[in-house]
This record gives C-alpha cells, sequence and structure tokens, in this order.
C-alpha cells in the first residue's frame, strides 16, 4: 500500500489571523508539487482565515485542542460543534502541553478522542514519554497505556480517522531530536500495539507521524524509517521557507 505522509504544522499560541492569511498565500505556490498531505493547525482565531486562504490549496487546517462537550458552562474552551460549523478538517488532541502544561489526562483525552470520532471529525492523538519516564525506561510501558486509555472504546472502524503522533516530551521545542533509530524504535513499538489491539490492516492503514525538533534538515532521515509516515511540526512550520522544505521533502 503506498501510503502518504502527513506534514503537520501546529502552531501552537504564535500568528495573527492576517500572518495566518499571508503564510497560506505564501507557501501555496512553494509546495504546489509536494506529494504529503499538509496539515496546518493554527490558534482557534486564526481558523477563518486559515479556511478563507486555504481554496487553491491541498492544505487541510485543523484545530489545536477543543473541548469534549458539544456546548455547555466551560468559559473559555471551544466545542467541536463550533469547529464543524466552520469545515475544520482535524483537530490535534492530547498533545503534550495540553498534558503537561494544562493537566489534562488520559480519560479527558478519550472523551474528546470518541467526540472527534462520533461527530466524524479527524483527528491526532499525541503520545509521548517524559525524560524522566525514557531514563527510568519506561518509554514502552508508558506509550501502551496513552494508547489503550486514550483509544478506549474506539473501534476498528473508528481508527480511518485517527492519526497518531509520537512526539516525546525531551524532544519537543528542546532542540532535542530524537535520532531517526530512537523514534522508529518507538514507531515500531506503536504498530505492534495497534496489532495487538486492533488487527494488522488497521495498524497499517494507520498512519504514525513523528514530532519533537523536526526541521528541514533532519526530517528526510526521519522519514525514511520504515514506520514513520508523517512529522508533526511546531517551531520550524512557522516560517514559510522552513515548512515549505520540510513539506516538499514529504
Ligand atoms: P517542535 O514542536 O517542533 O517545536 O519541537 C513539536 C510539537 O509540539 O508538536
Amino acid at each position: 500500500m503506498d501510503k502518504r505522509n502527513i506534514i503537520a504544522g501546529n502552531w501552537k499560541m504564535y500568528k495573527t489571523p492576517k500572518e495566518t492569511e499571508d503564510f497560506i498565500k505564501e507557501i501555496t505556490p512553494k509546495v504546489s508539487k509536494a506529494r504529503a498531505l499538509v496539515y496546518i493547525a493554527p490558534p482557534f482565531v486564526c481558523l477563518p482565515a486559515a479556511l478563507r486562504a486555504k481554496p487553491g490549496s491541498n492544505f487541510l487546517i485543523g484545530a489545536q485542542n477543543m473541548h469534549d462537550e458539544l456546548e455547555g458552562a466551560f468559559t473559555g474552551e471551544i466545542s467541536i460543534k463550533m469547529l464543524k460549523s466552520m469545515n475544520v478538517d482535524f483537530v490535534i488532541l492530547g498533545h503534550s502541553e495540553r498534558r503537561h502544561v494544562f493537566k489534562e489526562d488520559d480519560a479527558f483525552i478519550n472523551r474528546k478522542v470518541l467526540t472527534a470520532i462520533k461527530e466524524n471529525l479527524q483527528l491526532i492523538l499525541c503520545i509521548g514519554e517524559t525524560l524522566e519516564q525514557r531514563e527510568n525506561n519506561q518509554t514502552d510501558e508508558v506509550l501502551e497505556s496513552q494508547i489503550l486509555k486514550g483509544l478506549k472504546n474506539v473501534t476498528p472502524q473508528d481508527m480511518e480517522n485517527v492519526i497518531l503522533a509520537y512526539e516525546p516530551v525531551w524532544a519537543i521545542g528542546t532542540g532535542k531530536t530524537a535520532t531517526p533509530q530512537m523514534a522508529e524504535t518507538a514507531h515500531c513499538h506503536i504498530r505492534k500495539l495497534l496489532i495487538k489491539h486492533f488487527d494488522k490492516n488497521i495498524a497499517n492503514q494507520t498512519n504514525i507521524l513523528y514530532g519533537g525538533s523536526v526541521k528541514p534538515q533532519n526530517v528526510s532521515d526521519l522519514l525514511n524509517q520504515e514506520n514513520i509516515e508523517g512529522v508533526l511540526v511546531g517551531g520550524a512550520s512557522l516560517d514559510v521557507n522552513s515548512f515549505a522544505e520540510i513539506v516538499n521533502k514529504g
């Protein structure tokens, strides 16, 4: 099966609506021949600008987070109903900054996953170990636990809408990338977990992205690994030229 890589940009809390629109217009011609699928997740308030600028590109535009309830008294939160009304294409769930800075737990993330699936919105579920967990040789069990809890009650059919992103917490925004071999080892483990909990077809059809200090200089080595089918890029996705270079190497 010839699966296309996914190159996803996570803009975190950067860029205004105007900067978003300018970025998308500027990058579109630079990546018109790319083979990879391009996903961009700007801040919530930039989604309308991104969606407005999108025609003419093949980009998929998504949100960086959402609440699990459709509506309610949750000050400052955004629901899937709102996102879907804008026609966003996907949502990132369980990003390490949501888990570690905003203390989201696996149960909350699982509820969001189930909401996205129920409402038919593609999702990128992020998983990954901390430095302490890696040094204590807990990487495999942390990944298994995050997958089991994050995908609880998700059926094999539901997996069609699920993308996984392995993002070692110690590699995010630190400039320390996992070596391609380290990433491949983790991805291989994740693939085996998907085979165990679903089946081989589901495991093979699911894109597993790597994230954590991905740059134009290291993206090819990462994507050359057998079990890495895309990247989730933070810092290097904010600059048109560096993101275009990454996309074109995808
Ligand atoms: P980074 O972020 O590329 O800046 O390390 C990756 C991410 O948080 O998804």
